[in-house]
């Protein structure tokens, strides 16, 4: 076999993924893309800003020297500085540039992270339903992921939690707002598992870090706000991008902050930019980083993804499909209607629905639905959803 065992085997678990897309594939030559419903993909649908545009146009046309270069593999400090001041600003915490690594993305700031902090064989505890690519990732640096469960609506199980926290534990990795559950974790848990950790901390004589990917955190609704985990536990790192909010998930940019009490914050520091070196990326993308340093306050129009969330959510709860209504990013995680959700995302599938059954990230008996797709392609999706609906309730 040319290529390793590992990555065989890994690509085998993902398979189901690509299964999907084929399947997607088939049915869209079949029956033309406007007659498949794909809500499989979570690819942001917004535009960028105005603002966004704005900044590219200007950079491009009073280009400063040396502004396409290589630069410090953190990325650039002026960039950084800035995140820092938002960051600051947003948290009443004081961050500076030291604390910032500019990434390729979230996914390239988890990356650099987990490189950064696991040696072999460290637990990462993680909980379902999970982004499937934190399995992938967290076994690239050598760390063994732990799945813990959440209560039925989605929230982190304390008791299970602090069950699952042993001596092997070296990480936390939470996602709020959570993809694929759309549910934000209140501060009152947040809080409750900073004293955990700090518990676990003092018990086993080591540091244990909270890392948040948060790459939607601007993707709320009802009022709702994501709180920070930099005032829950003191080793704190939040990992994030431009992918989300700012439309922004094809050009591979985010960064990564660490706490202002984290320990040794100096050498966590040191670590990610060494990681964001070797890992390959060098640095995220320089005219990125000068464009984003411009748009920090600004985001994607909230008002498009909260249409499309009542477009889909409405008609499919009174239809009787049970899910609790998504308070960020674009997703909605609905109970299948048969126990088995891989046959259910085939039923789905006779009605030319793309959906990705709760299996795939590690919670059978759901479904996930992205509402980050063309308004037409929900309208036209829902009397195939009652039909669906009609045919297996009979
Ligand atoms: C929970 C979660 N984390 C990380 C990522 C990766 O984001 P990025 O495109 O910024 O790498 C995604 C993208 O869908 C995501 O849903």
């Amino acid at each position: 076999m040319a290529i390793s065992g590992r990555v065989s085997e890994l690509m085998m678990q993902a398979s189901w993924i690509r299964r999907m897309f084929e399947e997607g594939l088939r049915l869209k030559a079949k029956h033309g893309a406007d007659n498949v419903f794909d809500f499989s993909l979570g690819n942001p649908i917004a535009e960028p800003p105005r603002e966004f545009n704005e900044a590219l146009v200007r950079l491009v046309t009073h280009p400063t020297p040396g502004m396409h270069r290589y630069m410090p593999n953190a990325g650039i400090p002026e960039t950084r500085d800035r995140v820092s001041a938002m960051l600051s600003k947003h948290t009443g915490l004081t961050f500076g540039r030291d604390q910032i690594v500019m990434t390729c993305g979230a996914g390239g700031g988890l990356n650099v992270v987990l490189k950064t902090l696991l040696d072999a064989g460290d637990r990462v505890l993680i909980f379902s339903p999970y982004f499937v690519e934190y399995i992938f990732y967290v076994d690239t640096h050598g760390g063994v992921p732990v799945k813990v469960a959440t209560t039925p609506t989605f929230d982190i199980d304390l008791d299970a939690f602090e069950k699952a926290l042993n001596s092997w534990v070296k990480v936390v990795l939470i996602n709020s707002p959570n993809n694929p559950t759309g549910v934000v974790y209140p501060e009152a848990t947040l809080k409750k598992m900073g004293e955990i950790i700090q518990r676990k901390e003092k018990e086993f004589d080591k540091e244990i870090y909270l890392v948040s990917d948060e790459p939607y955190r601007r993707l709320v609704y009802d009022g709702v706000t994501v709180p920070w985990i930099f005032h829950a536990h003191p080793n704190s790192i939040v990992v994030t991008s431009f992918s989300k909010d700012l439309g922004l998930g094809g050009e591979r940019i985010g960064f990564v902050a660490i706490g202002p009490d984290a320990d040794p914050r100096e050498k966590l520091f040191q670590g990610f930019t060494f990681a964001n070196r070797v890992l390959g990326f060098i640095n995220a993308p320089a005219l990125m980083q000068h464009a984003i340093g411009e748009c920090l306050e600004s985001s994607v129009d909230m008002g498009e993804y909260r249409r499309k969330r009542e477009l889909l959510c409405n008609p499919l709860r009174e239809m009787g499909y049970e899910f609790a209504m998504p308070q960020g990013a674009f997703y909605l995680f609905p109970k299948s209607l048969v126990d088995d959700d891989v046959l259910f995302i085939r039923h789905l599938q006779q009605e030319n629905i793309l959906a990705v059954p709760g299996t795939g990230f590690g919670t059978p008996g759901y479904f996930r639905l992205s509402f980050s797709v063309e308004d037409r392609v929900i309208e036209h999706s829902i009397p195939h959803f009652q039909k669906v609906m009609k045919a297996l309730r009979k």
